[in-house]
């Protein structure tokens, strides 16, 4: 069987990542430290038994469920990985153990950076060493605040990085190509639908819980873009990946909408929902890219509708409104609140 080994995997992408490898008779193998305290592991347990739905897991009582079995660890424990890796001939290494968003990167801005540049420089090193193709996960966010008539290729140059987490995911980048393992470095749109590990923040998340709860959506720079994908549409980008893979630095998103255009199509599926303009709310972000180049190289198109995307989070969160919890957030339960004032 094929070895896999997920960094970061029992976060939000990592775990569907895991679920659809085992699904497809790879061997995945999770490395985590677990920092959010999340049931990720047991989770995935009770999927794998009683092969129940991602909503139906999300809502499930999870008393004396074991959690599956994986590797705890930091991902700047260089001797616990070269371990691991000696152990393991893995053929792939997805590598998302991170602290990542801007709003989490600004809170913590020396511990996200160390995590993200030691760790990936450790992956890398030991991804050349032990041969394994490395996937590494950039981000879309890179490109910051970035108006633009034209989507953005990977050649657009960044000029100015502001904020924390765009650097770090910058500094990995480089360090990868220095190190140069065989690697596909991704660079996602903002990712929604449901996973183990909810994470409510991400703005397709979090403005579909505005608009079911609150029937009151707060967006600032309403005219800015963001490019968004459906999680579950990047994890078939992942298997095409590994089934075919091709070195380089890729974008990968569906849709380049402004917040106002987002807003606009939620408010069009509940009723009375009230938007307010606000100031400030931080992250300026303004983006549009070009995937052109991950959809001819790989044959494949993220082509969903932003509807598609949020129809199941509605669903959940019609199903428990109480969902939200300290496990599934990357900020604290305050900074949330705050959030969805
Ligand atoms: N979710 C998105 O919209 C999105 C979009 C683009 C890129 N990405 C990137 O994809 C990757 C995964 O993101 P995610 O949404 O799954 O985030 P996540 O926060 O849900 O997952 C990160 C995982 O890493 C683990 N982790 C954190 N610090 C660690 C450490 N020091 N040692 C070991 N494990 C540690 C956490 O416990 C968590 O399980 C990240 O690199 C992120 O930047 C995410």
């Amino acid at each position: 069987m094929i070895k896999i080994l997920i960094t970061g995997g029992a976060g939000y992408i990592g775990s569907l990542l895991y679920l659809r490898l085992k699904n497809l008779g790879y061997d995945p193998i999770i490395y985590d430290n677990l920092m959010y305290k999340q049931k990720t592991l047991e989770r995935i347990n009770l999927i794998l038994k009683e092969r129940i739905s991602v909503k139906e897991v999300l809502a499930a009582d999870l008393k004396y469920i074991n959690k599956i079995d994986y590797v705890h660890g930091d991902i700047r424990d260089e001797e616990k990985l070269s371990n691991l890796f000696r152990e393991n001939n893995f053929e792939f290494v997805f590598h998302f153990a991170e602290i990542v968003g801007y709003f989490a990167c600004e809170d913590k801005k020396e511990e996200s950076y160390d995590v993200a540049v030691n760790g990936t420089r450790i992956i890398a090193k030991l991804c050349k060493e032990y041969n394994s193709k490395l996937i590494y996960n950039s981000s879309s966010s890179i490109y910051g605040f970035s108006p633009s008539e034209k989507d953005l290729d990977e050649e657009h140059e960044i000029k100015e990085i502001k904020d924390q987490y765009s650097k770090n995911k910058l500094e990995c980048e480089k360090i990868i190509k220095e190190v140069d393992p065989d690697y596909v470095i991704l660079r996602p749109a903002t990712l929604g639908g449901l996973s183990l590990r909810l994470r409510p923040e991400l703005l397709p998340n979090h403005f579909s819980y505005m608009g079911w709860l609150k029937r009151n959506i707060s967006v600032s720079d309403s005219g800015h873009y963001r490019s968004v994908m459906d999680a579950k549409d990047l994890i078939e980008a992942y298997i095409i990946i590994i089934s075919n893979f091709k070195k380089g630095i890729y974008n990968l998103g569906s849709l380049n909408l402004t917040k106002k255009e987002i807003v606009n199509i939620i408010k069009k599926m509940f009723d009375n929902v009230n938007i307010k303009m606000v100031e400030n709310r931080g992250d300026v972000r303004n983006l549009k890219i070009d995937s052109s180049k991950f959809e001819k190289t790989f044959n494949f198109k993220s082509d969903k509708s932003f509807e598609e995307i949020i129809l199941p989070v509605i669903d959940l969160f019609e199903t428990k409104g109480d969902i939200i919890k300290p496990e599934f957030l990357n900020i604290s339960m305050e900074e949330w609140k705050k959030l969805i004032e």
